[in-house]
């Protein structure tokens, strides 16, 4: 008997898939001659985009339909900007500069060899020395090679990378540091100002980093400690009334993403509010930065599966551009990658590929850029970045210790160190020609996630933010001690620059 279905015949579909060298279990053809017939077309793309192996399984069509449903389901909450809504930001006009130079997005030239390895490090070195050296002191900097020759006992100023820091069985602080032509050990006495001693605790390895002090006996004797940092400003504000949302961390796909209170900070920025003062708020806002980890992406962790309620990782990304199409199409979006994201795990990160954001063709308002990314919105000088540097740094550096609670005081020994992840190897760094993680130039507002906890703090005049996370709290988190804060909305107005927190995280 042939099967006559609405949608496709069995011998279509079985040739369909084989065009594509996949052969299908005759179990799952029957599933989608019956029950699916009048979506058959559509399941069969969808298969062949994510089919791992040559084999297609019921199991497998039966996934791709649930998945497909969903999306669906979530494509159907049709989020619309409210009647008599005139959002002032409409009238503003954009200005979006992104600094291109900053992102690695084609330009990734690492092989794996050694070479790429001792090119990233000169080139973390003399970035962060050339920062060094032009900080305002009455020492200028003496070549470590140049000390060692002649100048016992005189003050001077060294710069070099940590190479290692270790403290020695009587209580001292020894730290080797090197450049391009030698190294020298330098020494912390037990005996040393506490505030030094203090100072001290915040090295970490392969950071750039000067010293004041002088030589004897072979040993470098620090007096001073000397970090590339951010010189101190007024905070920049700006002339017309706009203001910027920040989110990160949707982790699309995870059955923990907060998809009510999601749709509630849609419904918000489509003017839909209970208070005016949200509501004008709202109409201010002219900029969405989106800072990573947009969906929870597959295989990033050890049985992620049984905590996805979307398997499909095209799926997700589909949930993800309905979302952002959603939002009024005067507020620009930038959107960056993070490590759930379908981009290298390992940073620098290139923009989101063509593939996972074709659904933004034509929305001349989505930007995709990559971790990290550098742009000015209304002359505000913004890097965002996903924030994987945090957790090493925060092991290292005793004053971090606690600093899940509070992500901004890490970024901000990141702006000191003039680096996003100054300990190599914790957490994957490709190592490119040029060294992207590096604090190129100084930044008005800084923004990441990764850590899923709110946090916020002005330092130096630069505003630096975390937006948190949309989705509720993992068994994973709930086992680590991490209590996240979802649903929590920074927005910050550029012209008093002031934050406002707009919670909706809340059943
Ligand atoms: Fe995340
Ligand atoms: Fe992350």
């Amino acid at each position: 008997m042939r099967w006559e279905v609405a949608g496709m015949e069995r011998e279509e579909i079985v040739s369909r898939l084989r065009e594509r060298k996949l052969l299908v279990a005759p179990d799952a053809v029957d599933h989608l001659v019956g029950e699916h017939a009048g979506e058959a077309e559509e399941i069969i793309k969808r298969i062949i985009e994510r089919a791992s192996g040559p084999f297609v399984s019921r199991e497998l069509v039966e996934e791709t339909v649930s998945d497909m449903h969903e999306a669906q389901k979530i494509k159907s909450i049709v989020v619309l900007q409210q009647a008599n809504y005139t959002p002032a930001a409409k009238d503003v006009e954009a200005d979006v500069k992104i600094h291109d130079e900053w992102d690695v997005t084609g330009k990734s030239t690492c092989t794996g060899h050694v070479e790429d390895f001792v090119n990233y490090f000169r080139d973390r070195l003399a970035r962060e020395s050339h920062l060094l050296k032009n900080r305002p002191s009455d020492l200028g900097v003496t070549r470590m090679s140049a000390l060692k020759q002649s100048m016992q006992k005189k003050n001077a100023r060294i710069v070099g990378m940590v190479w290692e820091k270790r403290v020695t069985k009587n209580g001292h602080t020894l730290i080797d540091i090197e450049d391009e032509e030698t190294s020298l050990p330098c020494f912390i006495s037990k005996d040393a100002p506490a505030a030094l001693k203090e100072a001290a605790n915040d090295i970490v390895s392969d950071e750039v980093i000067g010293f004041d002090g002088y030589l004897s006996n072979g040993l470098f004797i620090v007096k001073e400690i000397i970090w590339p940092d951010i010189p101190i400003r007024e905070k920049k504000l700006v002339e017309d009334d706009i203001a910027i949302a920040f989110i990160s961390d949707l982790q699309i796909g995870s059955r923990y993403f907060m998809q009510e209170n999601f749709t509630r900070f849609l419904k918000f920025i489509n003017g839909d509010a209970e208070k005016p003062q949200d509501r004008e708020l709202a109409g201010k806002i002219k900029y969405l930065c989106v800072a990573g980890d947009v969906v929870d992406g597959i295989g990033i962790y050890p049985e992620q599966e049984k905590e996805l309620v979307t398997k499909d990782v095209y799926t997700q990304y589909e949930i993800f551009s309905e979302y952002m199409k959603s939002v009024p199409e005067h507020i620009q979006i930038l959107i960056g990658p993070g490590n759930h994201d379908a981009v290298r795990i390992a940073q620098p990160r290139p923009r989101l590929p063509n593939e996972f954001t074709k659904a933004f063709e034509g929305y001349s308002n989505i930007h995709l850029v990559g971790d990290p990314a550098f742009f000015e919105l209304h002359g505000l000088r913004t890097m965002m970045f996903h924030g994987d540097g945090f957790f090493s740094l925060a092991a290292n550096m005793p004053k971090l210790s606690g600093a899940y609670t509070n992500p901004e005081r890490a970024a901000v020994e990141m702006l000191k160190k003039r680096h996003l992840s100054p300990i190599y190897g914790e957490n994957p760094v490709v190592p490119e020609k040029t060294d992207f993680l590096f604090l190129r130039e100084v930044p008005d507002l800084v923004h990441f996630g990764h850590v899923h906890h709110n946090g916020y703090a002005t330092y130096r005049g630069t505003t630096v933010i975390n937006s948190g996370t949309w989705q509720s709290t993992t068994a994973y988190q709930l086992k680590q001690g991490h209590l996240p804060t979802p649903g929590q909305l920074p927005i910050y107005s550029a012209r008093t620059g002031t934050l406002n927190i707009l919670d909706f995280g809340g059943d």
